[in-house]
């Protein structure tokens, strides 16, 4: 098939690469012509593990292209996907303008009938507007050829994002007739090999199943960022209770771990987009709003807890391992990492700091500064410091070498944002353990 995708970002970018893979010719249009540019040279702008081979491969088999031409680009594709972004706007909704403008640049070139199909997370009615877009595009050059508009919300997660696509769980397909719903099931039946993984659906339904599944998973973090703060103050250990709540298969263990709270390009914007939506219907989304709460104050909780250590923190020194808002990312977008630096620089303290992959991006947002140290390495990122605080799990953080990093620091406090350390062996060592939901001084088990 011959498929056109809107956007090179991180769907857009993953998806383009694996539907060429499987034999389609994909052009992929940016407004970023620097990125387009680097795209072009078989620069990959973004980490996502496989995805650079993916695209070198695709490219040189001439089945991959970019461009910042979009007459070109309407040209191209009989399926047409928006895969721009749709951040938050001052009130929280989704801001709406990129797609707009896809919606738009399309009927203002197309010629003959085009498949339109929203990959971005849109709120629930945003197929309509779409419609309406291109319509009135099409109706301003006093043409009419026919088009379709359909609903295929993404579900990759950033880190695994191609094995996510090559292997989806379901593919959601939100259409409101069968010419629509054939094609996507063509385009989607390499993915469907072993068993039918499409789920067809009505467009609105569509829409919402994407912003239900990520508040959900939202939820089950903040249940438990909730249950620690509880588990602190009580004196218990939130990990023996993770892992005995967790047995139970109507919980189980997925998304149950506390932590200094969830970032990403997708969960806060997406609680925020969909609370907007049901104010907008006139539900007061109580929920929606708690688990937003919940979230703003757990991303506080590192800094709290330095703060409680040390007292003032005005020409401290501290230690961040990791910047991404997850491992396997270089995505820094809501990261915790952010709000802590950003909390100690406030009180005065500097930061020196590593991640595997997000150094640049780290260097991207916050440009030089005296107090930010981007360090080359995890080891480095702990010399001469007053504590170290673990804010993302890359793997290599979870064996360090305690004996060296306790002769590199000034002091030996380690505050674990992601509890990847037992508290009672690095107490043994000589460390201050603080984690998270793990009251100092538990007893260990009999
Ligand atoms: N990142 C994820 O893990 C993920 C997962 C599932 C769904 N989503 C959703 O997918 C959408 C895209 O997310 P992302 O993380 O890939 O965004 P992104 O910010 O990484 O990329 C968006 C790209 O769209 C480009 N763009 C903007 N306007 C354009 C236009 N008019 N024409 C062509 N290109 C244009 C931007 O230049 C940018 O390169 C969002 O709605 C997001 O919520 C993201």
């Amino acid at each position: 098939m011959r498929i056109t995708i809107f956007g090179t970002g991180y769907v857009g970018l993953v998806t383009g690469a694996c539907l060429a893979e499987t034999g389609n010719h994909v052009v992929c249009v940016d407004i970023d012509a620097d990125r387009v540019a680097q795209l072009s040279r078989g620069d990959v702008p973004i980490y996502e593990p496989g995805l650079d081979a993916l695209v070198t491969g695709n490219v040189n088999a001439g089945r991959l292209t970019f461009t910042t031409d979009a007459e070109a680009a309407v040209a191209h594709g009989r399926l047409q996907f928006i895969a721009v972004g749709t951040p938050s706007d001052e009130s929280g909704a989704a801001d709406l303008q990129y797609v707009r403008q896809v919606a738009d640049t399309i009927g203002r070139y197309m010629t003959e009938y085009r498949l339109v199909i929203t990959k971005s997370t849109v709120p629930v009615g945003t197929a309509d507007e779409v419609r309406a877009t291109i319509r009135a595009a099409l109706d301003a050059r006093d043409v009419s050829p026919e088009f379709d508009v359909a609903s295929n919300p993404e579900f990759l997660k950033e880190g695994a994002a191609i094995e996510d696509f090559m292997k989806p769980d379901r593919v959601v397909i939100g259409v409101d007739n069968e010419r629509a719903a054939d094609h996507l099931r063509a385009l989607y039946a390499p993915y469907n090999r072993s068993r039918d993984r499409c789920m067809v659906m009505d467009i609105r339904s569509a829409e919402l199943t994407k912003y239900a599944a990520n508040i959900m998973l939202a939820a089950k973090v903040s249940m438990m960022n909730e249950l620690a703060q509880i588990s602190d103050r009580v004196g218990a250990d939130i990990e023996r209770v993770r892992t005995a709540i967790g047995a139970d298969h109507r919980i189980g263990y997925h998304f149950i771990y506390p932590g200094c709270g969830f970032g990403g390009s997708c969960f806060p914007k997406d609680v925020r987009a969909l609370g907007s939506t049901s104010k907008q219907h006139g539900y007061e989304p109580a929920l929606l709003d708690a688990i937003e709460g919940v979230n703003m104050r757990q991303k506080r909780v590192l800094f709290e807890r330095l703060q409680a250590h040390f007292g003032d923190l005005a020409g401290r020194t501290i230690g961040v391992w990791g910047l991404a808002f997850k491992p396997n990312t270089d995505d820094m977008r809501e990261a915790p990492s952010r709000t802590l630096m950003e909390a100690l620089w406030e009180a005065g303290a500097s930061v020196r700091a590593f991640d595997p992959e997000a150094t640049g991006e780290a260097r991207r947002i916050y440009g030089d500064r005296a107090d930010l140290a981007l360090c080359d390495s995890a080891l480095d990122a702990a010399r001469d410091v007053d504590a170290l605080v673990v804010v993302t799990e890359w793997h290599i953080f979870r064996s360090p070498d305690f004996d060296e990093l306790k002769t590199l620091m000034a002091q030996p406090v380690i505050v674990d944002g992601r509890n990847i350390y037992e508290p009672d062996y690095l107490r043994r060592e000589g460390f201050t353990y603080y984690g998270i939901g793990r009251a100092a001084g538990n007893p260990a088990p009999v």
